[in-house]
């Protein structure tokens, strides 16, 4: 299953810069059955765990954290770029390799002592789930994982992002 998956992600060199090898999950999710096993992986790991928010992270893990939160009977959090949210929120900012980004969570959304996952379509430096991480545990959630669906190697084995797990599917093919 995980091999179908890695060939399902399209590879696009020099995307959206040069140097950059974009990895495109949409080929992934227009295949109903692959689209499908990369939800159910996650679903089976985490369908006991007592999780009752899935936080998901503008833009791209909005397609993955949605049917996942259906399945295991939790809430969905969106995780927003600034500006978005129309409700008092709370910001965390974090780097990018040219400049800064942020991220905005409604206040109230989640409350103290809740069970939280968190995801993303990939990793790479880890800045925008490290963003992510801080959001959910300034309003005392617990962050049970961090999952995506793509790791940089490096990042597939460290397994931890400040002090939290996380958990890859497949490594970015370059
Ligand atoms: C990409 C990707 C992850 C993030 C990973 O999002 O979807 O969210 O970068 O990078 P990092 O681990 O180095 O922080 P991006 O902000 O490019 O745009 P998106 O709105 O298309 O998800
Ligand atoms: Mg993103």
């Amino acid at each position: 299953r995980l091999k179908a998956i890695s060939d399902a992600i399209r590879v696009v060199p020099n995307f959206p810069k040069p140097g950059i090898m974009f990895q495109d999950i949409t080929t992934l999710v227009s295949n109903h059955k692959i689209f499908k096993d990369t939800v159910d992986i996650f679903v089976d790991r985490y369908r006991d765990m007592g999780i009752s928010v899935v936080a998901g992270v503008e833009a791209r893990g909005f397609i993955f954290a949605p049917p996942i939160a259906l399945a295991i009977g939790a809430k969905f959090i969106p995780l927003r770029k600034p500006g978005k949210l129309p409700g008092e929120v709370i910001s965390e900012a974090y780097e990018l390799e040219y400049g800064n980004d942020c991220l905005e969570m409604h206040v109230g959304a989640v409350k103290q002592g809740e069970r939280a996952l968190i995801i993303d379509d990939l990793v790479a430096t880890g800045g925008t789930l490290s963003a992510a991480i801080r959001l959910l545990e300034r309003v005392g959630a617990e962050v049970v994982e961090c999952a995506c669906v793509i790791g940089l190697p490096e990042v597939k084995g460290r397994r931890l992002l400040d002090g939290k797990p996380v958990y890859v599917l497949v490594e970015s093919r370059q």
